[in-house]
């Protein structure tokens, strides 16, 4: 079964197309960061916008894309009839209409609602962050096994939830402030590093020294819960405090005042200790609920850092996803897609609402199952 995958719930506008949930055999990402990047964050009237432009294109290369993988003889063919027998080759519509940028989620939703229509097709509407353990079941030749325990880490969500099967799975924590991706990105701001946070963080810690500044971990009440909120004014502290300033001087005027060392032990400080935290608390339910396997995924889920701890503290191997599936992107959505058709009943094309804010413990496979 081929879905088409499509997602626009941030700022990365994707379509791919996925044969039984792991096949991969189109992904196409336009991703806007150049565009945000000079406000040092998503904008999103801009991002919708930006939307708006480039779907359309996403999805017909996506859809045409995958027919040639099959049809090599098209290889660089155009034209109408190509494109009738690409799209008759897809089975079904997957699109993210929760949670993310409400601008943002109803231009994928509207577009995927009006193709579903037109081209006669099965939809499924999806979860984003749910989406994004899908990344572990893409190109891989054995699936992770259940109980599976994922550790979710985005710019929106930090949580470890345990699956006992498709659909079928419970939050066993979550941060209680910041994501942890969103602390990348703030910390990144304070730093002088250019958004978003978790690469440009990554790339100015290699040179750092993870042990040189010594940040707190937050006690949580909840054992598998997260915070790190604290860990983002501790930073900013320690940074007013090596600048010789006090806490009323703004964050925003520290970057100029930083050396290059500072700013690379900085980066590796917070980064260690961040990474650690998830660790730990993947590590410690692990040894409470014994699952059969582990996956990491969101867009922190990319970080090298992450995986060295991981591997090196994990009772039990870990297959990293792919760090380009770990991103935004529309093969997590299809491949997600291709499960709940498994199990669900298709949505109605005319009749679904996007849900800006809601847990993925409340979504599809509840709803309509
Ligand atoms: O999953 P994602 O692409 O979008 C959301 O659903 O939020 O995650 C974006 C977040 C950003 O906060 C970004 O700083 C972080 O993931 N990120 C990374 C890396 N690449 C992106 N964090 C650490 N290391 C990376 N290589
Ligand atoms: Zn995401």
């Amino acid at each position: 079964m081929r879905i088409l995958g499509i997602e626009s719930s941030c700022d990365e506008t994707a379509a791919a197309v996925v044969e039984d949930g792991s096949r991969l055999l189109s992904n196409v990402v336009n991703s806007q960061i150049d565009i945000h990047s000079a406000f040092g964050g998503v904008v999103p009237e801009v991002a919708a916008r930006s939307h708006l432009e480039v779907i359309l294109p996403v999805i017909d290369r996506a859809v045409v894309e995958a027919y040639v993988v099959g049809h090599p003889e098209f290889i660089g063919v155009e034209g109408e009839d190509l494109r009738k027998s690409a799209w008759a080759e897809v089975d079904a519509i997957a699109c993210t209409t929760m949670p993310g940028l409400i601008g943002s989620l109803l231009i994928g939703s509207l577009t995927a609602r009006t193709l579903a229509r037109l081209k006669n097709k099965p939809f499924y509407p999806v979860h984003h962050v749910e989406a994004h353990v899908y990344a572990n079941f893409l190109t891989r030749e054995s699936p992770p096994e259940f109980p599976m325990l994922a550790l979710i880490v985005s710019g929106g969500h930090s949580q470890i939830v345990l699956f006992r099967n498709h659909g079928d799975y419970q939050m066993i924590g979550q941060t209680q402030d910041d994501a942890v991706g969103e602390a990348f990105d703030k910390v990144a701001k304070i730093l002088g590093l250019p958004y978003p946070g978790g690469p440009s963080i990554a790339a100015a810690a290699e040179s750092g020294n993870p042990h040189k500044y010594h940040f707190p971990k937050a006690k949580m009440s909840g054992e598998y819960d997260f915070s790190f909120s604290g860990l983002k004014t501790a930073v900013l502290r320690t940074v007013q405090s090596e600048c010789g300033q006090d806490h009323t001087f703004p964050s925003s005027g520290l970057a100029e005042l930083l050396n290059d060392e500072q700013r690379h032990d900085f980066a590796a400080s917070f980064r260690f200790v961040a990474i650690e935290t998830l660790v730990d608390k993947i590590i410690a339910a692990f040894h409470e609920f014994a699952p059969k396997s582990v996956v990491i995924a969101g867009g922190v889920a990319a970080d090298r850092e992450l995986r060295r701890q991981l591997s090196e503290k994990s009772p039990i191997k870990i297959a990293f996803p792919e760090p380009k599936f770990c991103t935004d992107n529309a093969a997590m959505v299809a491949s997600l897609g291709f499960f709940m058709a498994q199990k669900v009943a298709p949505a109605d094309p005319k009749n679904i609402e996007i849900l800006p804010s809601i847990s993925m413990t409340k979504t599809a496979w509840n709803l309509r199952a």
